[in-house]
């Protein structure tokens, strides 16, 4: 009992004398280790009489507690003490320059595509996706281009050897959509296309928009409407003359290719306007057409009890429309004047204020 009497008094002159951190954990370990005096202590215990037990167990339990405790506040006080001498001794600097933080920019195509899930959202369109890979029935023989039809030749498509292909257009998604979802449908699908194809309006990938509408009784004039309410909220202007020229897609009947009014002034073309009015021209922005009955029978769909139309565009080529860029191989060089030059900043929202109908 004295022995642990004295243990204790001189391991916690020891800790009140501690001037560092290293000295404490040095004095801990001496004591608290494994083979510590204490722990050496607690360990005898369990040779002890029950009598012995009782008397010596908690003074050397008591003991084990005190060291602990004043451990820890010596401990607490030194680590107070490095922080105050640490707080008057360092100094921040305030006046220094900072880093140049180069804040990034949101790509035309990503401002575009937003832009447009945003117009069609509005018009109660969902967003349809689909893979970039695709088989040769979604990408053609389903939209009622069969093998060896002639407009295949036209998309000057990637195969892969196992005869996928990379999708040449975004209509495959339609028929994803139309196999997997029960009509009424209303989506877009925006995603990457692909062709062997490449000059200053043309690049191997490129973007596309997909409109598709299966309902009843659904005519052409909703067509009409769709497209001219879209254009104008993309470009911003009520003053949008739309016309419909009849055209031929394999996957619609009738099909029209879609021209859109602009007028050139000073060399530029800025999208509005209407025939007679000083440099007024057309020009086409979209294929579109009321779905073939064939592409509905191949989805399981009975023509005579849906009907729907579709459309498609290029996301690149509005963007440039809509932005005044001129070389489309320019999207895809990751030049950073470029894009500081082009892009929008992160946190602006699409710059369409009130919506369609506003
Ligand atoms: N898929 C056509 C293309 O890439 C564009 C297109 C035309 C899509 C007419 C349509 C449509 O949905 O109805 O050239």
């Amino acid at each position: 009992m004295n022995n642990i009497h004295e243990l204790g008094k001189k391991i916690l002159a020891d800790v009140a004398s501690a001037g560092t951190l290293e000295q404490v954990e040095t004095i801990r370990v001496a004591a608290l280790g494994k083979a510590g005096s204490v722990s050496s202590l607690l360990k005898t215990l369990g040779s002890m009489s029950p009598e012995q037990r009782r008397v010596e167990g908690p003074l050397i339990n008591g003991l084990r507690e005190d060291v602990a405790s004043a451990i820890a506040t010596r401990k607490a006080a030194l680590e107070a003490h490095a922080l105050d001498v640490r707080l008057a001794t360092e100094q921040l600097d305030m006046s220094l320059p900072t880093h140049d933080i180069s804040q990034g920019t949101v790509h035309p195509v990503s401002q575009v595509m937003d832009e447009l899930a945003e117009i069609f959202a509005d018009m109660g369109f969902a967003v349809a996706e689909g893979p970039e890979i695709e088989d040769d029935w979604h990408n053609f023989t389903a939209l009622n281009i069969p093998p060896a039809h002639p407009s295949r030749a036209m998309h000057d498509t990637f195969y892969f050897e196992g005869g996928q292909v990379l999708r040449t257009h975004t209509s495959p998604v339609q028929i994803r959509t139309m196999t997997t979802q029960k009509p009424p449908i209303r989506i877009i699908a925006p995603g990457r296309v692909y062709r062997s194809d490449s000059d200053a309006t043309h690049t191997p990938m490129f973007h596309q928009i997909e409109g598709l509408v299966i309902d009843k009784d659904i005519h052409f004039g909703h067509l009409k409407w769709t497209l001219e309410t879209f254009l104008k909220a993309f470009f911003e202007r009520d003053d949008i003359t739309i016309r419909l020229r009849p055209s031929y897609f394999p996957f619609t009947e009738p099909s029209a290719e879609v021209d859109i009014g602009y007028r050139r002034i000073g060399g530029h073309r800025v999208i509005g306007g209407k025939p007679g009015d000083d440099g007024f021209g057309w020009m086409e922005v979209l294929g579109s057409g009321m779905v073939h009955p064939n592409v509905l029978k191949n989805c399981g769909l009975d023509p005579e009890e849906w009907q729907g139309f579709a459309f498609g565009t290029g996301v690149d080529r509005l963007a440039m429309l809509k932005y005044g860029m001129d070389d489309l191989r320019a999207f895809f060089d990751g030049d950073m004047r470029w894009l500081k030059h082009y892009g929008f900043g992160a946190l602006d929202v699409p710059t369409l204020s009130g919506g369609v109908g506003a």
